[in-house]
């Protein structure tokens, strides 16, 4: 069992609103509700949940950037709030977007402008960044200005950013929001590799699909509290219902199909009807006997049915209810 680096323990952050111009009336938002969860030593570990869940909240107080109102927190051995001086050269983090680069610059540029900022030894740097660039795929465009990247460049050159001091533990807040999915893939496979290398990663994420191909563990988070925290495979085994059927069905009616399964004690299955063709979606215990129910029917015909596994998805809607 690997040793726990970040452990975060009944953390609550609250933000003050102040509404109205003048009459400064204060108002609460309590953004992160008593959270505790630990992360191991070279895991990648996902936040996922909607918008407003609290999950940037979260990632700013665990990297110094935002102090919790209450609870604690511990990385590296270190308190983010008391000791963020000593924390610091440890961890990094790649928050929102593109602001972090120089767009005149080149990608090589910027890299040797953050590793001074660091103060990386000129030496060391000369080994590092060609490194790097070779690690986000950009050694080609080492000497070309950012201005004429793409967004994927752009977001490939901030994870090289966030690794020139060679952090033990990256955040990334939202990596792939934005990117096309040829770019958001290429990303997914670079923050492996890095993984495999040793790095822990924390990442933010509402995308299900990322979260469940690269998270070793899951924390689904939702108006600021902690619903569930496991591997995709548990979550998804979590869902009671372990197989779900897809078909598209003819010659009946959506009335006499929910009738048959509701025969069947199926009572959540999905149904839409599309030009006479019925396409279904129901969630089976035993899906083979509502297989042999569908074609137990004479007049009905039954195309393109297959049995899958209840999606991370499935599983996030059954736990934190309609999204
Ligand atoms: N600086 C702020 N001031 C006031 N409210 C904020 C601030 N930042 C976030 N919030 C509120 O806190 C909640 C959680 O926000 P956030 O952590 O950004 O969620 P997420 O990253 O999951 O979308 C939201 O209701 C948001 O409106
Ligand atoms: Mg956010």
């Amino acid at each position: 069992m690997s040793k726990t680096i970040i452990q975060v323990d009944q953390v609550k952050r609250t933000y003050e609103v102040k509404k109205g111009s003048w009459k400064k009336e204060k108002k609460f938002v309590e953004a992160v509700k008593g959270i505790s969860f630990d992360v191991k030593d070279g895991e990648i570990f996902g936040l996922l949940g909607p918008n407003g869940a609290g999950k940037t909240t979260m990632i700013k107080m665990l990297t110094t950037m935002l102090i919790p109102t209450d609870g604690t927190i511990e990385v590296l051995g270190f308190n983010p709030v008391h000791q963020h001086k000593e924390l610091r050269p440890h961890i990094n983090f790649i928050l929102g977007g593109e602001r972090n680069l120089y767009w005149r610059l080149s990608a090589y540029d910027n890299l040797a402008y953050f590793a001074d900022l660091y103060k990386i030894p000129r030496s060391t740097q000369k080994e590092r960044i060609p490194q790097l660039l070779k690690l986000v795929e950009l050694e080609e465009a080492a000497d070309r200005r950012v201005e004429t990247f793409s967004k994927g460049m752009k977001q490939r050159l901030q994870i090289a950013r966030g690794l020139l001091n060679n952090p033990k533990i990256l955040f990334l807040d939202e990596p792939s929001i934005g990117l096309d999915p040829v770019s958001a893939r290429k990303l997914r496979d670079i923050l492996r590799d890095l993984n495999q290398q040793g790095t822990t990663i924390v990442l933010t994420t509402h995308y299900m699909y990322e979260a469940d191909e690269l998270c070793d563990r899951i924390a689904f988070i939702n108006h600021g509290e902690l619903i569930a925290i496991d591997t995709p495979q548990n979550l998804k085994q979590r869902t009671n219902h372990l197989s779900v059927i897809e078909c598209k069905l003819s010659n009946s009616t959506k009335q006499e199909i929910t009738r048959l399964l509701e025969g069947a004690n199926i009572f959540d299955s999905e149904i839409h009807e599309e030009q006479n063709v019925l396409k279904v979606r129901i969630p089976a215990e035993e899906p083979q006997k509502v297989v042999s129910l569908l074609y137990n029917l004479p007049y009905l015909e039954v195309q393109d049915l297959s049995i899958t596994k209840p999606s991370l998805e499935d599983a996030y809607v059954s736990m934190v209810g309609g999204v």
